[in-house]
């Protein structure tokens, strides 16, 4: 689906097709390099992240494998616990291996802070995370992004796996939503 199909809802598109695919493709060349004959283990965190997945799996010149985690995080800036809970856990066994975990996006970055604890926890060898795109202004819990996309303003976005309430996740590029779409509902 295009920004076209939807065009009522989409204010305006922040981060085309085209510039996701370079970017894309840029951070796999880079981590084909530093993990050749590691066989890391990409780590996706359902839903948003499985676009970036898939393109990203295959973008890279490496044997990798993939795993898949879906999480529910509580206390989104009201009661900011970060605590975390595992809706559907890795069928991998992660001690000794190399783990990339995979993410749409880091927004107070209490999500991520804790899944790479907790994966070095469970006896990982190494724990690194590629994000396609970031909010910084809106980080709260430190986290160490080796594999960093784009850096985009504090402005809620939709498309290539990111939703509103469950919507939009098959727009190929990522937009920002008419207000109108929030106050509708
Ligand atoms: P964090 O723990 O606050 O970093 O939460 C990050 C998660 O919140 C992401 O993986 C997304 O699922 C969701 N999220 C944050 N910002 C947006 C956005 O602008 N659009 C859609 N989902 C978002
Ligand atoms: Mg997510």
């Amino acid at each position: 689906m295009r920004i076209a199909d939807v065009k009522e809802d989409i204010d305006h598109e922040l981060v085309s097709k085209a510039q996701i695919d370079s970017k894309i493709r840029e951070i796999a060349a880079q981590v084909s390099e530093d993990y050749r004959g590691k066989n890391p283990l990409l780590v996706a965190v359902l839903k948003g992240a499985v676009n970036t997945l898939v393109e990203f799996s295959q973008a890279v010149s490496i044997p990798v494998q993939i795993d898949f985690m879906s999480l529910s995080s509580y206390g989104s800036g009201t009661v900011s616990s970060g605590q975390v809970t595992v809706r559907q856990d890795l069928s991998a066994d992660v001690r000794g291996r190399h783990i990339l975990i995979v993410e749409d996006i880091i927004d107070s970055g209490r999500t991520l802070a804790w899944l790479v604890d907790e994966l070095k926890r469970r006896g990982a060898a190494s724990v690194e995370v590629f994000a396609l795109l970031s909010k910084p202004s809106r980080r709260e819990v430190e986290v160490d992004v080796k594999y960093a996309g784009y850096e985009i303003p504090d402005e809620f976005v939709v498309g290539f796996g990111l939703d509103y309430d469950e919507r939009y996740r098959n727009l190929d590029s990522i937009a920002v939503l008419k207000p109108s779409v929030y106050q509708g509902e």
